[in-house]
């Protein structure tokens, strides 16, 4: 017993980033579990601190620079401190990593964190360690396998990793690979895992999610069947999916919006410009007109759908004319959510080569701040539009009053209740009654 003890080593992650990396965070802390670690929230106590990065915009990558920064004197006071560097920018960057942070041990790339327990046990004592390959096996495969405690009730499951699609501004397709689907039955079993698990919603992930097709028994399975098969899944109440390409939403996917009970009635799905000229610029291969018309689907197969995307604005070559066709089609779709970001060049995408046609910084600037507007207030109105209505919630935690509880409607909105029957891990009805700034209240109903 004391032996156990006295081998327990303190990890503590920060992830930067997407979903995706949410979920790598969570196997890479179980899978160092093996080596003997166990988590802890705050970096001071730790014997390894790992950063799981992003690469995205300029300033996510440089914020780890920072960061790291802030541990220099952890890493003086405590000479045998693991530092870790792992997620996008440890692809992207690589051992230069280490060149501009010498005290960092450990870069791994987001396709090798099976390799993750062997590394770290080289790290350290002046050793270094470096994996940024694409191995061919399924890093999930390798990892080790969740352990059985129980989980909180909604969960994330990673199905699909890497992109084809070279958008001209995005670095995904260089950090994370050639598009690449985890066989269905894998994602089944670990689906009821989770279930099993005390999990009752799982949002499945993809860079380009719906362009999953997970091998099954000689063929495959695309992403509408595989929602199907996990809705049979007794004690698995909700689904969702995110992210999705405008080009890879199938018919059976759009059918299952409508027909499918436990696919959730919000839609992530990105279409980044109004303005064709830049959608083409941006290589993504579809117009404004035709993801309206694919919008004007979406509802009619689900005419609740709360839609939510992703916009860049001051991409090279953007004129006036341009952004205002993206306020244009914002105002037709009217979105529930959305989120808008000024380009950022990165190194070694097409777009960066553009240099001579960057919108001007302010320009750039005034214009997020009127597109950020205009989705705020859709949002807005979105969420007022709930006062009155009943909506299911699934309960995930507690509030910061007694009896207050929390937890998520079907369309995505937080929903608070004070309520002493309600439990974590709980479906109920919920009449709202009031919209604050970032969430909902209302009462339980029965
Ligand atoms: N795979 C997803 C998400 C990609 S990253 C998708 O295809 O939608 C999330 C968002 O970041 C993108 O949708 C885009 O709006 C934004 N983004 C990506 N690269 C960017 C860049 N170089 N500058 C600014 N925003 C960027
Ligand atoms: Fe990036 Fe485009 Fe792929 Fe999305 S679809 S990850 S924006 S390259
Ligand atoms: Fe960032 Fe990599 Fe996700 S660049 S958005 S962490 S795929």
């Amino acid at each position: 017993m004391s032996d156990t003890k006295a081998n327990t080593k303190k990890l503590y992650i920060k992830t930067y980033g997407c979903q995706m990396n949410v979920y790598d965070s969570e196997r890479m802390a179980e899978s160092l579990g093996g080596s003997g670690y166990v988590e802890v929230s705050s970096p001071e106590e730790a014997d390894m601190i790992l950063l799981n990065t992003c690469h995205i915009r300029e300033k996510a990558a440089e914020k780890v620079y920072s960061e790291l920064g802030r541990y220099k004197d952890l890493k003086i006071a405590n000479p045998d401190l693991k530092i870790g560097v792992a997620g996008c920018v440890a692809q992207a960057e690589g051992a230069e990593i280490m060149r501009r942070q010498p005290m960092v041990d450990l870069v791994v790339g987001p396709q090798s964190y099976h390799r993750l327990p062997e590394m770290e046990a080289k790290a350290g004592n002046g050793q270094t360690a470096l994996d940024t390959d694409f191995p061919e096996e399924d890093k999930f495969e390798h990892l080790k396998a969740r352990p059985k405690a129980k989980r909180a009730p909604a969960a994330f499951l990673t199905v699909q990793e890497g992109c084809d699609k070279f958008c001209a501004f995005c670095v995904v397709p260089y950090t994370r690979g050639a598009e690449v689907s985890r066989p269905a039955e894998r994602v089944m079993s670990e689906a009821r895992d989770l279930v099993e698990r005390g999990v009752r919603e799982i949002t499945l992930l993809g860079q380009n999610v719906n362009a999953y097709h997970g091998a099954f028994e000689g063929g495959t399975w695309g992403l509408a069947k595989l929602i199907r098969e996990l809705a049979k899944v007794d004690g698995l109440e909700r689904i969702r999916f995110t992210t999705s390409h405008p080009n890879d939403m199938e018919d059976d996917l759009i059918a299952a919006h409508g027909d499918c009970e436990k696919l959730m009635p919000y839609l992530h799905l990105p279409v980044q410009s109004g303005s064709d000229k830049i959608l083409k610029a941006m290589n993504r291969k579809h117009t404004a007109e035709s993801y309206l018309h694919l919008i004007e689907r979406i509802r009619a197969a689900r005419p609740d759908i709360a839609l939510s995307g992703d916009f860049i604005v001051g991409f090279p070559g953007e004129t006036d004319a341009d952004f205002e066709a993206t306020m244009d089609l914002v105002r037709e779709v009217n979105y529930a959510s959305a989120y808008s970001f000024k380009y950022s060049p990165r190194p070694g995408t097409p777009a960066a080569e553009k240099g001579d046609k960057m919108v001007d910084f302010d320009v750039a600037s005034e214009r997020l701040q009127r597109l950020q507007e205009l989705i705020t207030q859709q949002q807005r109105a979105f969420q007022d539009a709930m006062i009155g209505r009943d909506v299911s919630v699934l309960f995930e935690k507690t509030g910061r009053q007694a009896d207050q509880m929390g937890g998520k409607s079907e369309y995505l909105h937080a929903v608070h209740v004070t309520d002493p029957t309600v439990q974590i891990g709980e479906m109920r009805r919920v009449r709202i009654i009031e919209s604050r700034t970032n969430s909902l209240s209302g009462v339980v109903l029965g």
